[in-house]
């Protein structure tokens, strides 16, 4: 089957259109199309992500990324004729998107109706106005080719990501636990089985992507700040430059698997006070914070897998980036400690968002056998989404 999925949850418009030959888990998936647009150097001049200006992206460039996506996959189509009423419903699915709804004809007229089977798009969660442009262009979309849309979960990508290997899923061995690391989240989901998802602790403030972020705004670094203040820490550790801070490790000893960050980034701003900083002075900072992030989220990572007996952990999301986050976990893979733990990173294309997560989510749902919540008329956009309440 072909499906064609959609991802607008963020600053990403990503869409792609995938291959999935065998049943899920088991299925080769081949990637025939993958369009993203990244809207970093927009919010850069805002410092951070304003979901109307998200949004306003995400209508411009939805359609032009569908149609590259179609033209790389180059499927074969039917043409079909639209009559006027389809027209009009087209309008009505997109009243909220301008725009959108005149795109999308112009390229029906152009292309007709190419041989896809399934829509999925991400539902949630995310900036609600962004993620409302795809899933009413993927309503509009599924009236218009007459398939099915399924709404997907966005963590439920960066799992599946994290375990997308070329072209197939790995075998995961349960338990499965998954850290997801990213802007918005920073949580353990425990899995006993494929599709079954119960999060078992989380962050109680900020995630850890938006401490990264926050503390490189507070040295003056460009949004998003995770890659930068990994680039100046890397740099602080190559010259062994001496401590600036001695940062607190939140949470380190409290117990359970919660984590909290915004008390590290308070630490930050306090250590650096209102002074103007020299850039060493800026590295060592970078390097002190990325530390104690890290050692956190190392040490919960270790208590989870003990306390439920874990076969295989996964990283994943944007956080999952981070090359010595990437690197102290992988080092538990068949460690001393840990003989019989598979341990799975994205490849790094896949950690950040995109849209080949949400093909695979997609295609979990068809193996579900499409619950009537996923149908098209009842997905909503739901910015709050977990994965536990979605089904
Ligand atoms: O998953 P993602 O692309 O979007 C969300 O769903 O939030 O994650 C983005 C987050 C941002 O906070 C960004 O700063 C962080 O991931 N990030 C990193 C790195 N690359 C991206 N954080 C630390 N080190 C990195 N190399
Ligand atoms: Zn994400």
């Amino acid at each position: 089957m072909h499906i064609l999925s959609i991802e607008t949850s963020c600053d990403e418009t990503a869409l792609s259109i995938i291959r999935a030959e065998g049943d899920f888990p088991h299925a080769t998936y081949t990637i025939l199309g993958d369009a993203l647009f990244s809207q970093i150097d927009i919010h850069r001049e805002f410092g951070g992500v304003f979901p109307a200006v998200a949004k306003r992206e995400h209508i411009a460039t939805i359609v032009p990324m569908l149609e590259k996506a179609l033209t790389q996959a180059a499927l074969p189509s039917t043409p079909s004729i639209l009559a006027s009423e389809a027209c009009e419903t087209l309008q009505t699915f997109l009243l909220r998107e301008p725009g959108v709804a005149d795109r999308l004809i112009e390229l029906h007229k152009a292309v007709g109706r190419p041989a896809i089977d399934l829509i999925a798009v991400t539902s949630g969660p995310g900036l609600e106005p962004a993620l409302w442009v795809g899933v009413n262009t993927a309503k509009a979309l599924g009236y218009l080719w007459d398939i099915t849309v399924v709404g997907v979960d966005h963590m439920e990508g960066h799992i599946l990501a994290s375990i997308f290997n070329k072209n197939t899923l790995a075998p995961l061995t349960f338990p499965a636990l998954s850290l997801l690391v990213s802007g918005g989240h920073t949580e353990f989901i425990l899995m006993n089985d494929w599709s079954q998802y119960q999060k078992i602790g989380g962050t109680r403030d900020d995630a850890v992507g938006e401490a990264f972020d926050k503390v490189a705004r507070l040295i003056g670094l460009p949004y998003p700040g995770g890659p930068e203040i990994s680039r100046l820490a890397f740099e602080a550790r190559e010259r062994g430059l001496p401590a600036y801070a001695t940062l607190p490790h939140p949470m380190l000893k409290s117990g359970d698997l919660d984590f909290s960050f915004s008390g590290l980034k308070t630490a930050v701003r306090y250590a650096i006070a209102e002074k103007i900083l020299a850039d060493d002075e800026k590295k060592a900072i970078a390097r002190d914070f990325e530390d104690a992030a890290i050692t956190v989220l190392l040490a919960k990572t270790k208590t989870a897998i003990e306390q439920y007996n874990i076969k295989s952990f996964i990283l994943g999301g944007g956080v999952s980036a981070n090359t010595p986050l990437r690197a102290a976990v992988a080092a538990l893979a068949h460690s001393r400690d840990y003989p019989d733990l598979d341990v799975y990173l994205p490849e790094r294309s896949l950690s950040t968002d995109n849209s080949i997560m949400i093909a695979l989510v997609g295609h979990a749902h068809f193996a579900r056998a499409l619950s009537a919540t996923t149908f098209a008329e009842t997905i909503r956009a739901n910015g709050n989404q977990t994965l536990a309440n979605h089904s």
